[in-house]
């Protein structure tokens, strides 16, 4: 390699460090703008996603949905919340609980992504809201995240759903793992419902699991397990 190639590498990677460490800043600074505020913006929400910056869009939830989840778990009572698949969603969600003490567990597959997460919530102090390392376990249609019964909470009152990816896994398998934890009228938000393999997933939890729709967004559905 030339000694200018050698330069222009370095440079460029000087560059994304440099990136990387301005949008931390502004991600730190914008979630001790929301842990101050009673509410959490929709600008603060926005400035959270750039702040995050997924290198690939298409990972990232919708703001209306982000929105909507927020809202249910900062007004939906005390029971636990269950997150499977992280990122801007976990730490919204992570900055509720700071607030409201409702414990709150987010599933994540990747050990990479799994350390990105969980060092920007111990960076700030958010140690209400806990991340899970769970690999995926299972084959073919079967594969969903690898956990034990004891790291997850007894009474899930809200499931937020968005992940694991839909080319490793099937995300619709959240309500039958989840099964008797997911307490009579507990709410579960799924996102990507757009999609046709979502939309099928939905039409089972209804068919099969009893649950109906509350909400939906473009891209989202809210539904509500049965109320015994
Ligand atoms: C749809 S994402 C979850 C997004 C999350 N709800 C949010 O608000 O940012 C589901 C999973 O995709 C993976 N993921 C997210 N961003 C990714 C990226 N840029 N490249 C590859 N995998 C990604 C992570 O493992 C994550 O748990």
């Amino acid at each position: 390699m030339t000694v200018i190639r050698r330069a222009r590498r370095d440079f460029g990677r000087f560059r994304m460090a440099c990136r990387a460490w301005m949008n931390d800043r502004r991600l730190d600074r914008t979630i001790r703008q929301a842990l101050r505020s009673d509410r959490i913006s929709d600008e603060q929400i926005a400035a959270i996603e750039r702040g995050w910056a997924n290198p690939k869009p298409g990972f990232v939830a919708d703001s209306s949905y982000l929105r909507a989840v927020v809202d249910r778990a900062a007004d939906g009572g005390q029971g636990a919340v269950v997150e499977c698949g992280t990122g801007v969603s976990t730490i919204l969600l992570a900055i509720v609980a700071q607030r409201t003490g409702r414990l709150t567990v987010s599933l994540e597959h990747d050990e990479r992504w799994h350390g990105r997460v969980a060092r920007v919530l111990a960076r700030n102090g958010l140690n209400r809201a806990k991340v899970v390392l769970a690999p995926l376990q299972g084959a073919d249609g079967d594969a969903w995240y690898g956990v034990s019964p004891e790291q997850l909470p007894e009474q899930v009152t809200l499931c937020v759903c968005d992940g694991p990816p839909g080319a490793l896994a099937d995300r619709g398998l959240a309500v039958a793992r989840l099964g008797s934890r997911l307490v009579p009228g507990a709410e579960v938000f799924f996102d990507d419902t757009d999609r046709s393999e979502e939309r099928a997933a939905v039409e089972r939890w209804v068919a099969e699991f009893g649950l109906h729709v509350v909400e939906e967004g473009a891209r989202w559905t809210m539904l509500e397990t049965a109320r015994n």
